[in-house]
């Protein structure tokens, strides 16, 4: 009796560590995004932004895009003849590094903190179309 008494809690316990678990990692994803909007006003606004052309391309949806696309934005033939599709682990490497991804392209910034590269793409990524 006892023991079934000790084995009942500790499932309980382990359920709410579970759900614990599983509440903070769903909210660590929306913070991210959060936090992407924040870096993103600090470092990119100067040249982008989600709606429209400024220095660089609107960004809204740029995931899963073909890079160098939006119609009317004068892009460099190096982005636009890259062949890339935006993905996370492309978009990393662009915001790392973008001459060591796109020789000859326009961008003349990078990101130097991967948590912060992180927190731009999870930002970038709730763009939705
Ligand atoms: C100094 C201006 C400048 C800043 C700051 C800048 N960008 Fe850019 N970005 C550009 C330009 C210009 C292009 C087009 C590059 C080309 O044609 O080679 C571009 C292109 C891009 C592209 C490719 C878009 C496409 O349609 O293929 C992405 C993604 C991007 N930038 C993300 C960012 C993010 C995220 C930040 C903030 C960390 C940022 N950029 C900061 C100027 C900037």
């Amino acid at each position: 009796m006892i023991i079934r008494g000790i084995n009942a809690w500790i499932t309980g316990i382990s359920l709410l560590f579970l759900f614990a678990i599983l509440s903070l990692t769903a909210h660590a994803a929306g913070q991210d995004a959060g936090a992407g909007k924040d870096v993103f006003a600090k470092r990119c606004t100067g040249c982008h932004a989600p709606d429209s052309e400024k220095e660089g391309p609107r960004l809204r949806g740029v995931l899963g895009r073909k890079a160098g696309t939006v119609p009317g934005f004068q892009y460099s033939d190096g982005l636009r003849n890259s062949g890339i599709v935006w993905n996370e682990s492309l978009l990393d490497k662009w915001l790392e590094n973008p001459q060591a991804l796109v020789k000859d392209n326009n961008m003349e910034f990078h990101v130097a903190n991967a948590g912060e590269r992180e927190a731009l793409i999870a930002y970038l990524k709730s763009l939705a179309k």
